[in-house]
């Protein structure tokens, strides 16, 4: 997916705006959280304080960034270089693409273009939430979908989105540019905080259910597995890369095993087999590729089938809010 990403934004630049694959990131239909801002106010306002807003400003003139850039070959961070796909929202401005934001709405609910219009109307002007027909909001969401709209209930896409930019799949950036070899992700800690903007439905920007803080922890390790091998796949030389990678998957394995002995699913016993019996070195692209695509589909049937209430099994293992990510806002 993130190869998916980097090819696309090479094909937009050869090609103008055209052939876009990636309907998600095609720079032609991001609209700026700015658009999302004219309903959305209170989350825009929360995601102004978070380091994905911030990193649109700090960035450029970090001493480190530079320094990462230099070592990269590239002129100017901004620029149609390595660092727009993880650092930046690009947009189509007068027939180019350009960094408009840091990591922003669309990065993570998909590009807007398509959608924004079709998730927002209820059935006709005079329709209210409240009055919409359940059939006309079966068709809205399923219609919003269809164009690229990431929904917080689809979690396996929503939480995707992370780990393609936090795993830093990028074997050259890492141990030509000395960029850091991924985060400490983990995805309650990491949502929970800063990121947390539950601020439509009520204003109080209140955490995520029990059940969905389950269902998070477990997806994301099977994610950071995934991406994990997938990174490993990609790696060519026993370097910094490949060792942080190697390590990153060893470190999701046996914590998803430790997750399968807490809790009762089919689909993490299948994680945790098809995982075991990959081989994390060089040269062994196919398998490890083959490995993180059945990692994925058994991560995806989990993330559509369970709600939550029957993983009770691993609440002793989830972060507690002191280890939350940054500051909630408001
Ligand atoms: C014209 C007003 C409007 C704009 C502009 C708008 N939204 Fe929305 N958005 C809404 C409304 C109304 C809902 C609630 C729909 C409902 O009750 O099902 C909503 C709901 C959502 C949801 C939650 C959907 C769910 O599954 O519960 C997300 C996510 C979202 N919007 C993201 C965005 C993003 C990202 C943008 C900008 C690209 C955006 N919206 C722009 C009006 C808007
Ligand atoms: C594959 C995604 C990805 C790409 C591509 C990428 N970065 Fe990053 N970068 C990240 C992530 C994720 C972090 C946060 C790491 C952490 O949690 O510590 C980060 C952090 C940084 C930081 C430290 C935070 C800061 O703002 O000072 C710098 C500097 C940086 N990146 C520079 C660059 C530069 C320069 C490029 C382009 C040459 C680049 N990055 C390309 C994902 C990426
Ligand atoms: C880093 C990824 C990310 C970014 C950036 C992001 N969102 Fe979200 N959004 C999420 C996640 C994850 C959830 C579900 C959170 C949860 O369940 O606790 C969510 C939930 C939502 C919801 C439903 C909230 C509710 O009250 O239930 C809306 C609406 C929304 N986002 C809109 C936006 C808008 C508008 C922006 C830009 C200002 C934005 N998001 C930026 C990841 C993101
Ligand atoms: C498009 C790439 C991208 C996506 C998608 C993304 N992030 Fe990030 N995130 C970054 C980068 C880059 C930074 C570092 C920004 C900086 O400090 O300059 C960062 C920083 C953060 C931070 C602040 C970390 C700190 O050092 O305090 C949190 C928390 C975070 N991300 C959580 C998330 C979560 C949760 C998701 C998914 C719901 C997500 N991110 C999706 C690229 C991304």
């Amino acid at each position: 997916m993130y190869r998916g990403i980097c090819t696309a934004i090479l094909v937009i630049i050869s090609l103008g705006g055209e052939a876009y694959a990636d309907l998600r990131m095609n720079p032609d239909h991001i609209k700026g959280p700015d658009a999302c801002g004219e309903c959305h106010k209170k989350s825009v306002e929360s995601w102004k304080q978070s380091h994905h807003a911030k990193s649109f400003k700090t960035l450029p003139r970090s001493e480190n960034a530079r320094d990462i850039a230099k070592k990269m070959g590239l002129k100017r961070i901004k620029a149609d270089s390595d660092c727009l796909t993880c650092h930046f929202t690009s947009a189509m401005v007068e027939e180019k693409v350009k960094p408009i934001a840091g990591i922003s709405c669309e990065s993570c609910h998909g590009a807007g273009a398509e959608w924004i219009d079709v998730h927002s109307d209820f059935g006709g002007k005079d329709v209210k939430a409240e009055n919409e027909d359940p059939a006309h909001k079966v068709e809205r969401y399923s219609k919003s979908e269809a164009v690229g709209m990431i929904r917080p209930s689809n979690m396996y896409a929503l939480a995707e989105n992370c780990y393609q930019c936090h795993t830093v799949p990028n074997e050259k950036l890492v141990n030509v540019g000395g960029h850091t070899a991924g985060s400490a992700f983990e995805l309650v800690r990491w949502s929970q905080g800063e990121v947390r903007h539950n601020l439509w439905y009520t204003d109080a920007n209140e955490g995520a259910s029990i059940e969905r803080r389950r269902m998070m922890f477990i997806v994301g390790k099977a994610l950071d597995l995934e991406y994990a091998l997938r990174g490993v796949a990609k790696a060519t030389e026993p370097k910094k890369y490949a060792k942080a990678m190697a390590k990153r998957a060893a470190t999701a394995r046996k914590q998803i095993a430790a997750i399968a002995k807490r809790i009762q699913s089919p689909e993490i016993d299948q994680i945790v087999e098809i995982s075991s019996g990959v081989k994390l070195k060089l040269n062994n692209e196919e398998a490890l590729s083959a490995a993180a695509l059945a990692v994925s589909n058994a991560t995806r049937a989990l993330a559509k089938r369970y709600d939550g209430s029957e993983f009770g099994g691993i609440d002793g293992a989830l972060p507690t809010e002191d280890k939350y990510k940054g500051l909630v806002t408001p």
